[in-house]
């Protein structure tokens, strides 16, 4: 039986108050289920309206979508595991795409905010996911891995155990293309193998999420499929009750 991981990436969107209505909305929707966990990622100046409003509800948690790979220090717009944590984050998105392709964050960069967040306690998703381009030259596993092994550079076998992957091909974001499941099955059989090697059996238990386009009409299928343990979800999140259905699957 899977345990499935529904993750909200709202990106850009939702202020405090736009967020609480949400929240409102989405908990009249959605009574605690205790088999599967659901994870929020607002705007980090939505993070505490969104901690405040699940404050009593043990199954959802919320994280951040970005930190700086510093633990403090003079570095102007930033914000660091520490800040997050104690704000009330639980969990980070490390090296989502749009922080990779649109502000060129590295496979290095991505590695040292892993370890930042290893050290303040957040839990990594650690996201990974070729470009059109690499598809088509045949690069797909091979770029996915290489991103994941720097990922987890300079963390610990049980540290990498205890973290997510989100396998989110960068041409199925906000596209309305989603891979198809047996196309994600592939990769995600590729991922689960890595994380053997790298962590022995433990590795059997990271979830390994998919994310790119995923809406209310495609995320059975997807979570059917082998080796996906759940849904990572931006433009099909931002409305409550839509989100509430995709939970629900
Ligand atoms: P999308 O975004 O669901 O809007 O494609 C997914 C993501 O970027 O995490």
């Amino acid at each position: 039986m899977k345990h499935p991981v529904f993750a909200a990436n709202w990106k850009m969107n939702q202020a405090p108050a736009d967020a609480k209505a949400f929240m409102r909305q989405f908990l009249a929707y959605y009574p605690r289920q205790q088999d599967r966990t659901v994870l929020f990622f607002p705007s980090a100046l939505t993070l505490s309206a969104v901690v405040e409003m699940v404050k009593d509800r043990t199954d959802l948690s919320v994280g951040v979508q970005n930190i700086h790979w510093e633990d403090k220090g003079a570095f102007t717009g930033e914000n660091s595991a520490t800040i997050a944590r104690g704000a009330g984050a639980r969990y980070v998105l490390a090296g989502h795409s749009e922080r990779r392709h649109v502000f060129g964050e590295t496979d290095e960069q991505t590695g040292l905010k892993v370890a930042a967040a290893e050290r303040a306690g957040l839990t990594a998703v650690i996201c990974v996911g070729e470009t059109l381009d690499q598809r088509e030259r045949g690069e797909t596993n091979e770029v996915v891995l290489r991103q994941l092994r720097a990922a987890v550079a300079h963390i610990e076998p049980n540290q990498i155990a205890g973290s997510l992957v989100a396998y989110e091909p960068v041409w199925a974001i906000g596209t309305g293309k989603t891979a198809t499941t047996a196309d994600a099955s592939v990769v995600h059989q590729a991922i689960r193998a890595a994380l053997r090697d790298l962590t022995g059996e433990r590795g059997e238990a990271v979830p390994i999420l998919y994310g790119g386009s995923v809406n209310r009409g495609n995320a059975a299928a997807l979570l059917a499929a082998p080796e996906v343990d759940g849904l990572l979800v931006g433009g099909a999140s931002l409305e409550a009750e839509n989100w509430a259905g995709i939970v629900r699957t």
